[in-house]
């Protein structure tokens, strides 16, 4: 059975790991975090094994990369002599935001096979809209173990590396943008008078059936929408409210200022 090692145990590494541990025996998985105890208690919870990040570089068949992009060149000088000295293959995980699969390769001083993920927070209960691309050297083989390996993290989709940051700048940034959205409707809410729980909860299970609307029925959102509002009606009035409000240009340029700083971020490295 392969082995797999996570390097930052945080918001996302952690997401993943409790993503494998749902497919993978707790034996194969190694957790490790600069704050050890964050990698304790997860490991207590998944019923696995918490080690150091020179073990996991060592001793682990996928490597995920969990730390902040501005930190990987940092954990690379501690890893990269352990990497160079294996005799069997380590595939690299990188999911930071920015950083292209060569960059990695040139943080870690040789020619790995790369994956690269762009996930986001839902990963950590299944429902994660998770990119990926791989470099030429990762076998089609192990990539389908990897994605077997990850299925429970949620819906996966391949997509050239070049676009990656665009994908990124809606799926990995989006949850804020839809939390700020139902924060917002449930503000209206209770304007309106409802209690603030009924609120967010009307309004966030509202956001996830439209959601599903537009993935199970694969119609056009507009046509959806235009569902909704019935000639004269209350959606209509508020649909014009939005549009005062410059909503489809705020979240169009939302996309475009996280895509832009994605690429800055790539820059920087
Ligand atoms: N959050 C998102 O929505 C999201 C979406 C897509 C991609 N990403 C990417 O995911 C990566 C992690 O982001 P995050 O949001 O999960 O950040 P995070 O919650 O801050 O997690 C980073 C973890 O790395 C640990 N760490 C830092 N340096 C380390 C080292 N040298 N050795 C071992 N562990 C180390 C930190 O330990 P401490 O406990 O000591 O701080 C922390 O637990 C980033 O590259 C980011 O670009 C995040």
């Amino acid at each position: 059975m392969s082995k797999y090692g996570f390097i930052g145990t945080g918001n996302m590494g952690g997401a993943l790991a409790r993503a494998v541990a749902k497919t993978v025996d707790g034996e194969d998985i190694f957790l490790t975090n600069r704050t050890r105890k964050k990698a304790e208690v997860l490991a207590a919870e998944l019923d696995c094994q918490v080690c150091d990040n020179v073990i996991v570089a060592a001793a682990c068949d996928y490597v995920f990369l969990g730390v902040k992009p501005q930190m990987m060149a940092g954990l690379f000088s501690e890893i990269a002599p352990a990497l160079t000295k294996r005799q069997e293959r380590v595939i690299l995980v990188t999911m930071a935001a920015g950083l292209t699969m060569e960059t990695i390769c040139r943080m870690a001083g040789g020619d790995y096979p790369v994956i690269r993920l762009m996930p986001n927070t839902p990963a950590a209960i299944g429902e994660g809209m998770i990119l990926y691309a791989a470099n030429d050297l990762v076998t089609e083989s192990e990539l389908a173990e990897f994605l077997d390996a990850m299925s429970p993290a949620g819906r996966f989709d391949r997509l050239d590396e070049k676009l990656i940051d665009a994908g990124s700048a809606v799926c990995g940034c989006g949850p804020a943008y839809a939390y700020m959205m139902i924060e917002a409707l449930a503000d209206g809410g209770v304007a309106c008078g409802l209690p603030r729980a009924k609120a967010v909860e009307y309004a966030a299970q509202m956001m996830a059936g439209a959601a599903k609307m537009v993935l199970e029925t694969g119609k056009h959102p507009g046509e959806l929408k235009d569902a909704v509002c019935s000639p004269g009606g209350s959606t209509i009035a508020g649909v014009r409210a939005l549009e005062n409000g410059g909503f489809r240009a705020a979240a169009i340029n939302a996309v475009a200022a996280a895509c832009e700083k994605n690429k800055e971020l790539g820059k920087a490295k």
